[in-house]
């Protein structure tokens, strides 16, 4: 991908450049920045915020005004990638003017495209939000949303009709007018098999290496989740773990008195600090300076008064 490729019609065009498209999601305006500075080419704000930063045991939890909240963080630093907004569930199953709206409330928090889940019974709903001028993403395989439907978080495609399903679908998508699709826990024959059928990207997630681009969740990559990864998740990372240790050692220094030190606390100037305790000391005056430290560092108690506070 160019540098500059941050628009739907580039990653559209990026087909078959050889060059794999990178997304990763995020949800606020640090994991923007820092999908941003890595140089990947989308970021999707998912509704995978519903488990990873919201605790939810599903996506289904999450309103469009959720989505909006994190679309809107993750715009605001204004990230060089392509911004797509996740549909949740409910925003695009009702109606096709419920659709549209619900697509244009993401995109006016600020993402550039939207992605919503499933194949040919979406047509009609991609059609509407494309004729709204809203640039779309499928997405089919495991599709989160439908978790009840499928039974669970199961890989899909792996009979023989259900594989070409998932090619139908693929192509109904393509043909509706999807700038890329996204795969998730297919096969990857399956995979291989939809990449080479539609003329747009597809995106994998689980879905094997024959794809046009990878996708995986921020948390997921970092090491942040602390849940049981799926097998295709790759942990470059253990920040979790970093985290926690950090913690430690921060509450280990607050109870042990070695945090905050010296130079991380401001000072009064000592003749200000002298009248302050003065002013405050019930006794005479004069015992006010046994409490107050004159050092270079500044006019901040001693470690006695601090003790004795
Ligand atoms: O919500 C999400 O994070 C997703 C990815 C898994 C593709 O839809």
């Amino acid at each position: 991908m160019p540098t500059n490729a941050t628009t739907a019609p580039a990653v559209r065009a990026s087909k078959g450049s050889g060059s794999p498209l990178v997304m990763v999601t995020a949800y606020d305006a640090p994991g923007a920045r820092i999908a941003d500075e890595a140089g990947v080419d989308i970021i999707l704000v998912g509704d995978s915020v519903a488990m990873v930063v919201l605790g939810y045991e599903d996506t289904l939890q999450v309103t469009v005004d959720d989505m909006a909240h994190h679309v809107a963080a993750v715009a605001r630093p204004k990230p060089r990638p392509l911004i797509v907004g996740d549909l949740p569930w409910m925003s695009y199953h009702v109606s096709v003017e419920d659709t549209v709206r619900n697509a244009a409330t993401l995109v006016r928090a600020g993402a550039q495209a939207v992605k919503l889940e499933g194949g040919r019974k979406r047509v009609d709903m991609v059609k509407a939000i494309i004729d709204a001028e809203m640039p779309v993403m499928g997405h089919i395989g495991l599709t989160p949303q439908s978790i009840h439907a499928l039974g669970g978080f199961k890989v899909q495609g792996k009979q023989a009709a259900a594989a070409a399903a998932l090619v139908d679908d693929a192509v109904a998508l393509a043909e509706a007018g999807c700038f890329a699709v996204v795969l998730e826990a297919v096969p990857d024959g399956v995979a291989r098999a939809v990449t080479e059928a539609i003329p747009v990207p597809t995106i994998g997630i689980g879905a094997g290496p024959w794809c046009d681009g990878q996708v995986l969740v921020f948390h997921d990559l970092l090491g942040l989740e602390e849940r049981k990864a799926p097998k295709f998740v790759r942990r470059y990372a253990s920040l979790g773990a970093d985290a926690s240790a950090a913690v430690e050692a921060f509450a280990a220094d607050v109870r042990a008195g070695r945090f905050p030190a010296d130079a991380e606390s401001y000072h009064l100037k000592d003749e200000v600090a002298a009248s302050l305790w003065s002013a405050a000391q019930p006794g005479p005056a004069a015992d006010a300076p046994q409490a107050i430290s004159v050092g270079s560092g500044g006019g901040g108690p001693t470690e006695g008064a601090r003790r004795s506070r």
